[in-house]
This record gives C-alpha cells, sequence and structure tokens, in this order.
C-alpha cells in the first residue's frame, strides 16, 4: 500500500496551563490529575489561530521532506473544529502555504488524523496524487466547559503535520465506526436558529461519560492493534512504537498489558500535551523523529478511538 511519511512537523501555542493553574480554577489537585490521566501540564492558545498552528506544522513536514509547495497534489486536514467552518481549515492552510491543489477537512473526532491517512492512500492507490500534505489540528480548549472539572482537565491545543510521497510504507491500516447510542461523547453546535424559529440544539462544549469512554478506548485499541498486526503479518516483538492517541496514560498502560508490549515500546507525551484530539498522534510521531527515536525502517503502529464513536489502527514502516 501507497505512502512513505517523508517529513513531519508540529507546532503548539505558548502559553502552558499546568495543573497548579488548574486547582485555582476548578475543584480539582496536580495529584488527583497525574494520578487519573498522566498529564501535568497542557498548551492553550491565546493569540494563535487554529490555521497558524497547522501551517506551522506543515511547514515543518515540508522543510523536513525538502518538498516544494508546488509538488503537492493535495491537502487533508483532519479537525472537529476548524477557525470558520466555510472555508474549511484545509482551505485555510492553502492561504498560508501558497499552495493550489485539492484541499479538504475531515472530522472523525480523535481518530481524525488516522482516518485522513487512510485517505490519502487511498487517493495515491487510484492515481489521483503522488504527494500529499496531511495536517491534524486541533484547538479542544475551545470546546471545554471550564467549570467542569471532569473533562477541563484533560484537553489542550496543537497541530502535527506529515508529508506523504508514494511509497509502501503503510503495511495495515483498518478504520472503524458505531453509533454513539448513548451520547458517550459530543459536541454540539451551540444554538443555532433557523429562518423561522429558535431550537435548542446541543450546547458546542464538550460533555463525555469518561468511565464509558475509558472501557470503550481500552476494547477498542485492544482489538485494533491486534487486527492490524495479524493484517500485516507482525508481532510485538516487530513493533519500534505504538505511537496511540493521547487521551489518558491509564488506558494506554491497560492496553499495553493486555496486547504483551514493553513499557520502552509505548510512544507518549500526554504529560506536557494533554489531549489534543486527532492532533495527538501527528504530534507524537513527529517528535519521535526530531528526538532521533524513530529510525528510518522502524515498524510502528498507530492507534487511536474516539467520538463518533470512531477507532482506527495502522502499522506503518517509517
Ligand atoms: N479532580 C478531582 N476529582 C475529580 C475530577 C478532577 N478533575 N474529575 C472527576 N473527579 C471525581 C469525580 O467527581 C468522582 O468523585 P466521586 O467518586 O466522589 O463521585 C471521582 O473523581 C471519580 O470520577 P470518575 O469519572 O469515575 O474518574 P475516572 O477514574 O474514570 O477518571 C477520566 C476520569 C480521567 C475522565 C477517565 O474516565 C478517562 O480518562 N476516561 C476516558 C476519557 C477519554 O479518553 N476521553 C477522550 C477520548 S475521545 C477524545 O479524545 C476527544
Amino acid at each position: 500500500m501507497s505512502f512513505t511519511i517523508a517529513g513531519t512537523g508540529y507546532a503548539h501555542p505558548v502559553r502552558t496551563l499546568d495543573n497548579e493553574e488548574l486547582t485555582r480554577m476548578v475543584d480539582t489537585s496536580d495529584e488527583w490529575i497525574v494520578s487519573r490521566t498522566g498529564i501535568r501540564s497542557r498548551y492553550i492558545a491565546t493569540t494563535e489561530t487554529l490555521t497558524e498552528l497547522a501551517v506551522s506544522a506543515a511547514r515543518m513536514a515540508m522543510d523536513n521532506a525538502g518538498a516544494e509547495a508546488a509538488s503537492i497534489d493535495l491537502v487533508i486536514c483532519s479537525t472537529v473544529a476548524g477557525d470558520t467552518k466555510c472555508p474549511t481549515l484545509a482551505g485555510n492552510v492553502l492561504g498560508g502555504l501558497d499552495i493550489r491543489c485539492p484541499a479538504f477537512d475531515v472530522n472523525a473526532a480523535c481518530s481524525g488524523f488516522l482516518y485522513a491517512l487512510q485517505t490519502a492512500a487511498a487517493y495515491m492507490d487510484a492515481g489521483l496524487a503522488e504527494t500529499v500534505l496531511v495536517i491534524a489540528a486541533e484547538m479542544m480548549t475551545r470546546h471545554v466547559d471550564w467549570t467542569d472539572r471532569a473533562s477541563c482537565v484533560l484537553f489542550g491545543d496543537g497541530a502535527g503535520a506529515v508529508l506523504l510521497q508514494k511509497g509502501e510504507g503503510l503495511l495495515a491500516c483498518r478504520l472503524r465506526a458505531q453509533p454513539d447510542k448513548k451520547n458517550l461523547l459530543v459536541i454540539g453546535q451551540g444554538k443555532s436558529h433557523s429562518v423561522f424559529e429558535e431550537t435548542d440544539a446541543a450546547p458546542s462544549v464538550l460533555a463525555m461519560n469518561g468511565p464509558e469512554v475509558f472501557k470503550f478506548a481500552v476494547t477498542s485499541m485492544c482489538r485494533d492493534i491486534k487486527e492490524v498486526l495479524d493484517s500485516a503479518g507482525l508481532g510485538p516483538e516487530d513493533i519500534r512504537y505504538v505511537v496511540p492517541h493521547q487521551a489518558n496514560l491509564r488506558i494506554l498502560e491497560t492496553a499495553r498489558q493486555r496486547l504483551g508490549f514493553s513499557e520502552d515500546q509505548i510512544a507518549v507525551n500526554i504529560e506536557r500535551y494533554g489531549n489534543t484530539s486527532s492532533a495527538s498522534i501527528a504530534i507524537l510521531l513527529a517528535e519521535l523523529v526530531e528526538q532521533g527515536k524513530l529510525q528510518r525502517g522502524d515498524n510502528i503502529v498507530c492507534t487511536a478511538f474516539g467520538g463518533g464513536l470512531t477507532s482506527a489502527a495502522c502499522v506503518i514502516k517509517y
């Protein structure tokens, strides 16, 4: 299957919000947040726009790949909420990078980056693109209810990007979705009105049933990783890193034990970022490359779960 990751990049806002500062906003403690989630701090946008973060991450990925704007055939952005509904985030990114090519957003909540990767692969397999820029960028803090201690401690902002070129690096990929019948994870559209009457739509703040999402996360991660490893004909011993969606350290630890990976095979940066939704895997990947931890030829497994309810996993030879 289709692509090689030629370059990676990431960006985050300047302002950090650590657990200690959160204790002055809601009834919580550093000890509770660290022990339940692994999060110590997160980045939170103040003056930055999501487009600016996405463009910075993309520039870094293009520079790392040595790719010119003119060589890009397609831009796909994963986000749950761009700066504007229209233009899309991908449309706004075209302006920032002076690129002219088809560009669109995908929204599969926290699984969106992996949905975007498989979409890029499908374009390449169909002969419609040879070089694709995939960006995952999120400002979850725009959608957080800052009075809800159960959710506001979890999220942060950031962007990650990959410059993909036609190749043989995607060894297996599986996307899934099932109806969220019990509204376990919802971000609504806010109060809206038609020409005729005002309607009460779900509020635009995030509402989540944490413990139920936790169970969904562990179950889907274990199932999806097993499935893509089988499909690639690989076992845990063949994998340099699992690069998982960063939602909760306890989710990662539970899945790690069930799947038989060692601690040093699980890549983690949640302590500095919190949960950046679909951007988390892309940021983590770029940091692993920047830190020299990922070498050409290494196999990685990426895995994500989130609203929808969606989940996804893929095996990539870097
Ligand atoms: N500080 C202190 N106490 C808190 C806090 C807080 N920030 N939040 C909740 N509590 C309290 C609760 O009120 C409850 O108190 P009680 O026992 O007196 O009723 C107690 O802590 C336990 O609450 P639970 O919700 O059961 O805590 P849990 O151990 O499940 O941890 C958490 C909550 C961290 C949200 C966990 O369920 C989780 O991570 N779930 C998965 C969430 C997730 O992955 N979401 C993202 C996926 S999709 C996406 O990325 C957009």
